[in-house]
């Protein structure tokens, strides 16, 4: 049937593709979509893992009721209050105004700030280690704070050894076709999955790799997050990658190049730069212009390698306006372990390089290599060696690594 696909004999995926909205809380482009996953445990007691975003709540509903075949909804289990999750609750509550619903104790608070509103009584405060008895499922709780907000939390179920992990693990990208891991290309979705990752809890790596931690003494036979792919078959490999992502260790050797250029000189020394990186020996350099890339895009390939060149042409005295929020974000989510070039242009007092050497100079873990270039109006042949010069050092730098 259209409206759930099977997880196990018990639990169903009842989730929803979007493939309408434009931006992820409304910054982020969605040019492959975006799941909502939820998923309906049928048992003595009938219990929804997580809601959805209001905009996909009609045929969400529509899969609820149909899902449930006849019985009634007893507990909805909210593991994260963000909007992309809970705002379809409201819907929930109209169909089923008896429903319980599941939270810890900050939940609650939460839900009532975004004006959803049911009977105190029918709130069910869980903690760390609670069970929900289902019937045959036993549901437990774990904490992950910040993970991604404060409130969030994971549900277990003990009996299937599933963990529904809310954000953590998930990806961008509607699911096309196939749900599980071993349906797909993965290849098709490490991408959007990455982009995810560091755009959305990018900067609660710590929290993550506790998260990591605390879940990894679970016998997990599924994990079914509430955006991306159900794991089922390479569990170890989503672990795997989040670990690397939230410690910031870059996975390969490459190097991007980002640029903010009004009239094509910056662009030039960026390309000098590219030429001579593969001329020694980089084959994966990824030059990004910020004003046509948006920088969600540019954020996610950071995270991917390990070289790092941003320069900027200098506007009033500053950083170019579409190469700020590139650098807001790196120093937000506090960058490191990343070898960064920096280069640039002015005509009179500049601003461009300076403000990339004061975004370096705040990051514990950023090596600048080599002397910034900057260079009045544009390159001239003896501006040429000193760009290269920057190639050649981050080169140098990570051929040094290779094993
Ligand atoms: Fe998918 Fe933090 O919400």
């Amino acid at each position: 049937m259209y409206c759930c696909t099977k997880v196990t004999d018990d639990v169903s995926w009842i989730g929803v593709n979007d493939r309408k909205t434009e931006r992820f809380e409304n910054y982020m482009p969605l040019p492959y979509g975006v799941a909502y996953n939820s998923y309906l445990i049928s048992d003595e007691k009938t219990c929804v893992i997580d809601a959805v975003e209001f905009g996909s709540s009609a045929l969400y509903i529509e899969k609820v009721i149909l899902g449930l075949d006849g019985k009634n909804l007893d507990y909805i289990v909210i593991n994260h209050v963000e909007p992309d999750h809970s705002s379809g609750l409201k819907d929930i509550l109209r169909v089923f105004p008896n429903v319980k619903v599941v939270g810890n104790a900050k939940t609650l608070g939460m839900l009532r700030a975004f004006n959803i509103e049911f009977p105190d009584e029918n709130f069910v405060t869980v903690k760390e280690g609670d069970i929900l008895d289902l019937g045959k499922h036993k549901l437990t709780f774990a904490m992950i704070p910040m993970v991604h907000w404060p409130e969030s939390m994971v549900t277990y179920d003990t009996t299937e050894k599933i963990l529904f992990s809310n954000d953590a693990f998930g990806g961008f990208g509607a699911l096309d076709g196939g749900i599980f891991d071993d349906e797909v290309n993965f290849d098709f979705y490490i991408d959007e999955m990455r982009r995810y990752y560091a755009n959305i809890v990018g900067k609660y790596g710590a929290q993550v790799t506790s998260a990591i931690k605390k879940l990894s003494g679970l016998e997990i036979k599924l994990i079914c997050p509430s955006h991306g792919l159900i794991w089922r078959k390479d569990i170890a490999k989503v672990v795997s990658l989040y670990s690397t992502w939230a410690q910031l260790l870059p996975e390969e050797e490459g190097v991007v190049i980002v640029y903010g250029s009004m009239y094509g000189n910056t662009a030039k020394m960026a390309e000098i730069i590219g030429r001579e990186l593969n001329a020694q020996g980089i084959k994966e350099v990824k030059i990004y212009d910020a004003s046509k890339t948006d920088h969600s895009f540019i954020v996610a390939e950071i995270w991917k390698y390990k070289g790092l060149v941003i320069g900027s042409c200098a506007h009033n005295n500053s950083v170019y306006p579409k190469v700020q929020p590139l650098l807001h974000k790196l120093e937000n989510y506090g960058l490191k372990n990343r070898y960064l070039g920096i280069f640039g242009t002015m005509m009179w007092s500049g601003g461009g390089v300076r403000g990339i050497e004061a975004f370096a100079n705040g990051l514990k873990g950023i090596e600048v290599i080599a002397e910034p270039v900057e260079v009045k109006g544009t390159p001239k042949v003896e501006d040429v060696a000193k760009l290269e010069n920057i190639a050649r050092e981050l080169a140098a730098k990570l051929i040094a690594e290779r094993n």
